[in-house]
């Protein structure tokens, strides 16, 4: 069996077809996966058919990512699926190449997912970039820091502070999503409930802000599910700390996902918090040209000469050579590998452009071989912490 078409369905009546796919994929019931498909826009499924039958399918999010301080434009990938008596044939694989062709040509740089198998997305050039982890904190051990600053229930009016505050602490990390309307809902309203939003305001507006629904437990017992903990500065991070403890006499546990690193957690005196890996996400160079250019770099000097090979998008395979003069780029892109100092995989690339591994461990993986030199300038170039996704999607 193959792919005949891959499309977007023209009418909500289409969606019908590709519901019992995902709701089968998913273990959900047909209607809310049907739900959540409407929920999504019609423009974002794309539906794989076989002759004229829908056969597989999935759901596109378009946002961006932080990368050195720059949001580079990234297409989401979700729900990936296929109809069980036609699996194994390539269906699922088919449909990634045609959504990766398409999101180059609509110039996404970057794709990111959550992979249920790891192998499949390998196949379409997508490597792991982070583990997306959840902290869970009792409240009983949570510091109850002081704080002058004021917390207040958020208002509809208070919507576009608290996104510009999410957007500055997000850009400071890399791998965190500049998130558009599918991810903001999500936090706004998990699993379809508005959550409760407080703001922190300080002299000069608002400096920190929680999101934030009850999960129930037994009895009168809860945990606090967090969105977003945002604190953009000491004061409001401590005035949120003790919001969050003043719950401790009901509520059990506060509960936020996210990169293991967490500076958060430096404000505990004692290591009482878990931290679980709960699953990992993907990265791919959708347009390695764009990508090199679109995102921010540390003020440094180097030269990097690199041939890429992509054999699911051939318009990557490419020598790029790359000069960063105090963290500007500037890139030259030539058809010939002859002469390049390294020459790598787009996985292998897309590695060290989300910075999850050294330029050195990714020799020791046998997915580089470069000489010294490449291998400080890859170094220097792609340095910025390890990469954290906070939002599943
Ligand atoms: C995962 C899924 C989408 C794969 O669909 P498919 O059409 O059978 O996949 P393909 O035939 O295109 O497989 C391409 C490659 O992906 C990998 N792959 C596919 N299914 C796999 C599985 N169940 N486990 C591990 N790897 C798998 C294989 O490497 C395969 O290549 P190969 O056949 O040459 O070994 C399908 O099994 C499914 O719908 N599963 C339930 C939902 C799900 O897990 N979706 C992924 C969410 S991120």
């Amino acid at each position: 069996m193959m792919l005949s078409d891959v499309r977007t369905p023209r009418e909500p009546a289409e969606l019908e077809a590709l519901a019992p796919i995902l709701a089968w994929a998913f273990g959900m019931s047909a209607q809310d996966s049907l739900k959540w498909l409407a929920s999504t826009g019609l423009q974002h499924v794309r539906m794989g058919y076989s002759a004229a039958r829908v056969v597989a399918g999935l759901v596109e999010i378009p946002m961006g990512q932080w990368f050195g301080g720059k949001s580079v434009p990234m297409l989401g990938v979700a729900g990936v699926a296929t109809a069980p008596e036609a699996r194994g044939q390539g269906l699922a694989l088919a449909l990634m190449r045609a959504l990766l062709s398409e999101a180059r040509a609509r110039q996404f740089a970057l794709s990111a997912l959550y992979p249920a198998t790891v192998a499949l997305y390998r196949k379409a050039g997508y490597e792991l970039a982070g583990a997306y982890c959840r902290f869970t904190l009792p409240l009983k051990d949570c510091p109850q820091p002081r704080s002058a600053l004021a917390l207040r229930s958020a208002t509809p009016e208070d919507d576009a502070a608290i996104e510009r505050l999410y957007r500055t602490v997000a850009s400071e990390r890399n791998g965190y999503l500049d998130r558009g309307p599918y991810v903001w809902a999500r936090v706004r309203a998990p699993q379809g409930e508005p959550a409760r939003v407080l703001v922190v305001e300080g002299s000069a507006g608002i400096e920190g802000y929680a999101a934030l629904s009850q999960l129930r437990r037994e009895g009168i017992h809860h945990d606090l599910a967090l969105g977003d903990l945002v604190g953009a500065t000491p004061g409001a991070m401590a005035r949120l700390l003790r919001f969050l403890s003043d719950h401790r006499t009901t509520a059990d546990n506060a509960i936020w996902y996210g990169g293991a690193a967490d500076a958060r957690l430096f404000a505990f005196p004692e290591r009482s918090f878990k931290i679980e890996v709960q699953t990992h996400w993907m990265l791919r160079l959708v347009d390695v040209a764009s990508a090199l250019l679109a995102r921010g770099y540390p003020e440094v000097t180097a030269e990097l000469d690199l041939f890429v090979e992509d054999d699911v998008l051939p318009a990557n395979n490419a020598r790029y050579r790359l000069r960063l003069r105090d963290g500007t780029p500037e890139l030259d892109v030539a058809a010939s590998g002859d002469g390049a100092a390294a020459r790598l995989d787009v996985r292998a690339l897309t590695a060290l452009y989300s910075g999850v591994v050294t330029p050195a461990e990714l020799v020791r993986a046998g997915m580089l071989s470069a000489d010294a030199r490449t291998l400080a300038a890859l170094g220097r170039t792609f340095a910025g912490g390890a990469p954290a996704m906070a939002d599943y999607f």
